[in-house]
């Protein structure tokens, strides 16, 4: 369950996701308050409707797909846990989660539920008021240029030429900025906003030897940014011919972030279920993607790709193709664009075009049937990386092109896919998994040690060796960094499944302990210290998605339930060697093929 602490944090997230404005004054207390006057059991009911069980209340979870269901909220606690996916926390968790908001909009969302005034902060009051004016003085723009693209035939001809057709123009708002000096100044003086107010937009420039005021976008075909909330927020400006610069962007301002706001994501946001984003890296390749179906396509704003734009677009999905220009500086950009994903946990393909081209390009030149193969064809992140280190490969440079994955592996923050990323270069450069592995995390920890120095300290943990960890420890390391997890071993623990009587007590411990709503650390359950646990690992796990943990704790009970079969069918085995009963022979015999049939099963589950 998340902490006032943890709420702290998100706070000071959303202070700079906010670029430092928070909205409003939220004090601890504030959320406690917030949290007392929306029952748990009421929040959720009115969203997934609850039965009661006993004392809690359960549903089919709504993070998962399921026939049973395994969600249960607490009213008791104020909590809510799914047994089948892992999925917890209390009333804020759910209506970020469910809803998809972020903790300001959850915040407000309950505070209006509950009838709670939120207390807006004054100096944010005055910048609203100004920021609303700049807003307007770019819509206002906006249709300006919109209009004069509609008069203007060089301009119309010029989208012609790049095969833009007019439902895009209209979509997109594309506009054209003519070729004199202070034709948008003049317009937006005569619908009465100052000189100084419009020059805190961008749209026009102060000669300060002239001390005059000049249009910055002419002669331009023009593309408004519009941010999620549907504020046109800059502009683009392209020329019409080959001079330079081709392009010239909005300054940043007090409405305009490049690094967190992207082109076409207030449209592609609202056709993106069950799809993927488009990455591409121009405002060409955003329109002409639409222009053929794509709706999903996004570009940065002419800079690199960065963490901010990737965590405001994971809000919508999981599930990215980065479509960038296949020459050189592209496919760096790539590179970066997908280790900057991956850091953030999400799926990530390649679209690779031939001869350098861009998406525009290609689909101009070879159509849309074309770039649906290119889509099919899309590199995921092993593939891709092996293709862009390639040359290293047929170098025989081996060790060179494992190093170079070992820097990208780096950047995966799910252990399991940096496993799996592992075992496919083994099988690449033909050596083994675990040497490849070891050789990984031997250069590995030394970077994860210098990063965590003070928490390993701190815990007092000795080195310790990977390959002598068990699946119990690993799964002891998931509960200290999740102690909720320990509820989902309870069938292991009241069969014992564990082969060593050691792990049967300690996981019952750790069970009263949970139950007893007492602290499960190293601190205060002295069988712990004799174990090999990782201590980095449990630091690793607490920043795990939820997804990621349900997995690795899915496979190690797994492992822990074979060994557990395989003990049991050695010692029948032993027992039938003895047995000298033909009926007691018998009956050991029938043991172990039922048990060879749950082995199979078991081996086969897949999750
Ligand atoms: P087209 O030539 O019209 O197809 O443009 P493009 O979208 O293919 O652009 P390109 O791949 O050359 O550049 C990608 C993005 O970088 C553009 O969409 C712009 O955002 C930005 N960019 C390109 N050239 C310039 C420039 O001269 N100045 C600035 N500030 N940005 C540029
Ligand atoms: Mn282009």
């Amino acid at each position: 369950m998340t902490s006032v602490k943890n709420y702290i944090k998100i706070i000071v997230q959303c202070k700079t996701y906010n670029g430092g404005n928070m909205p409003y004054n939220i004090t601890e207390d504030k959320i406690e308050e917030i949290k007392n006057l929306n029952d748990i059991v009421d929040v959720i009911n009115e969203l997934v409707p609850l039965k009661r069980a006993g004392a809690n209340y359960n549903a089919r979870c709504p993070f998962h797909k399921e026939q049973t269901p395994s969600f249960v909220v607490s009213p008791d606690k104020q909590i809510y846990h799914c047994f089948g996916c892992g999925e917890n926390g209390d009333v804020i968790n759910f209506i970020m989660k469910y809803k998809n908001y972020t903790f300001v909009e959850t915040i407000e969302y309950l505070a209006k539920r509950a009838g709670i005034i939120l207390e807006e902060k004054k100096t944010n009051n005055i910048n609203n008021e100004k920021n609303k004016r700049l807003y307007e003085i770019n819509r206002q723009a906006a249709i300006f240029y919109f209009n004069n693209l509609k008069n203007n035939d060089k301009a119309l001809k010029y989208l012609e030429k790049r095969k833009i057709e007019n439902k895009v123009i209209k979509k997109f708002g594309l506009g054209y900025a003519i070729k004199e000096w202070d034709k948008l100044l003049v317009y937006l003086k005569k619908k009465g906003y100052k000189e100084e107010e419009i020059l805190q937009t961008g749209l026009i420039i102060n000669n300060k030897k002239k001390n005059s005021y000049y249009d910055r976008f002419r002669n331009r075909v023009i593309f408004p940014i519009v941010d999620t909330k549907k504020r046109i927020i800059g502009f683009g400006g392209r020329v019409l011919d080959n001079t330079l610069p081709k392009y010239i962007n909005s300054p940043d301002s007090f409405i305009f972030n490049k690094g967190r706001n992207l082109y076409g994501l207030n449209i592609a946001k609202n056709h993106i279920k069950n799809k993927r984003f488009i990455l591409a890296e121009g405002y060409m390749d955003v329109i002409k993607l639409h222009n053929y179906g794509y709706d999903t396509a996004v570009a940065s704003l002419g800079t690199a790709l960065t963490d901010n734009q990737v965590k405001l677009m994971r809000r919508y999905t999981k599930k990215f193709y980065v479509a960038y220009d296949s020459d050189q500086a592209g496919l760096k950009a790539s590179l970066k664009a997908l280790n900057i994903l991956k850091k953030n946990n999400l799926d990530a393909n390649v679209v690779i075009m031939p001869d350098g081209c861009d998406p525009d390009e290609f689909l101009t030149n070879y159509g849309k049937i074309k770039f649906d193969e290119l889509i099919k064809k899309s590199l995921d992140y092993f593939e891709f990386l092996d293709f862009y280190y390639s040359k290293l490969f047929d170098k025989d440079d081996k060790i060179q092109y494992i190093n170079k994955f070992f820097d990208s592996i780096n950047n995966i923050n799910s252990i399991i896919e940096r496993e799996l990323v592992l075992e496919k270069l083994a099988m690449k450069v033909n050596v083994s998994k675990e040497t490849v592995i070891n050789e990984y995390n031997r250069i590995h920890k030394k970077y994860v040690k210098n990063k965590t120095n003070k928490v390993v300290k701190n815990l007092n943990s000795k080195p310790t060796n990977k390959i002598m960890r068990t699946y119990e420890d690993k799964i002891i390391e998931i509960i200290l960094a999740n102690a909720d997890m320990v509820l989902l071993l309870k069938d292991f623990i009241d069969n014992k499944i564990f082969v060593k009587d050691e792990y049967n007590l300690i996981f019952k411990k750790l069970y009263d302990y949970k139950i007893e709503n007492k602290e499960i650390s190293v601190y205060n359950i002295n069988e712990l210290n004799n174990l090999k646990l990782n201590l980095e690992k449990v630091e690793e796990y607490k920043n795990l998605p939820n997804e990621d943990i349900m997995l690795l704790f899915k496979e190690c009970k797994k492992k822990i339930k074979m060994k557990y079969y395989e003990e049991k069918r050695r010692e029948y085995k032993e027992h039938l060697k003895k047995s000298s009963k033909e009926i007691e022979a018998k009956e050991l015999m029938q043991k172990i093929i039922d048990l060879d049939k749950e082995m199979k099963k078991l081996k086969e589950e897949v999750y």
